[in-house]
């Protein structure tokens, strides 16, 4: 299926599941040479990072947890400078090493505010890996540690990424036909 409409919009396909199954081996073995002999705690921000997060561990090796947390700050197709609170980590990450797994990372402004948060709680370290990350949108100074995919400034959905809370389950990312 090459095009398809959720609501009032149209997407095209994008990045095939095939493609995405590379890129995520990728991420993981860079992963996995890093942190050899530790034993990190994963931190997957709801919604749209669980099916990245769930593909993603299932090639870690190693000891390893994982936590869900949530910091939302989308409607609709547009980013909004309002971040919600975070909720869902009660896990203690204090002297541990975490790694942050969004779905995709376009201004930033999400997982900086997670950044604070989780900064507060004195991990031994932290990293981030993002599904896609949208450099034209990027606006924050942070540096991303893993990297699956640098796509340009357009909105997708698939592969976890909603419009309107629509399109998580497809297999394929599809970017908005404007
Ligand atoms: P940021 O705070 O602007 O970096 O946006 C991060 C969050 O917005 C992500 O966790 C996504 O849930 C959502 N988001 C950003 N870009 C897109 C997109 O193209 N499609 C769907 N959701 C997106
Ligand atoms: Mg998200």
């Amino acid at each position: 299926m090459q095009r398809i409409k959720i609501k009032d919009k149209e997407f095209k396909i994008s990045i095939r599941a095939e493609e995405i199954a590379n890129a995520v081996k990728q991420v993981a073995s860079q992963i996995n040479r890093d942190y050899e002999g530790k034993d990190p705690v994963f931190l997957s921000v709801l919604n749209g990072s669980y099916v990245f997060a769930a593909d993603l561990l299932r090639h870690i090796k190693g000891p390893c947890r994982i936590s869900f947390v949530k910091l939302s700050s989308y409607s609709g197709t547009t980013t909004t400078s309002h971040v919600k609170e975070l909720i869902g980590l009660n896990e203690d990450i204090q002297g541990k090493d975490v790694i942050i797994l969004e779905d995709i990372i376009d201004t930033g402004i999400t997982v900086d505010r997670l950044l604070e948060e989780v900064k507060k709680r004195n991990p031994a370290s932290i990293r981030i890996a993002c599904f896609c990350y949208k450099p034209e949108a990027f606006q924050k100074n942070f540096h991303i540690d893993y990297i699956g995919m640098k796509i340009p400034n357009k909105f997708i959905v698939g592969y976890g990424l909603d419009y309107d809370g629509y399109g998580r389950n497809l297999p394929h990312i599809y970017e908005v036909v404007d």
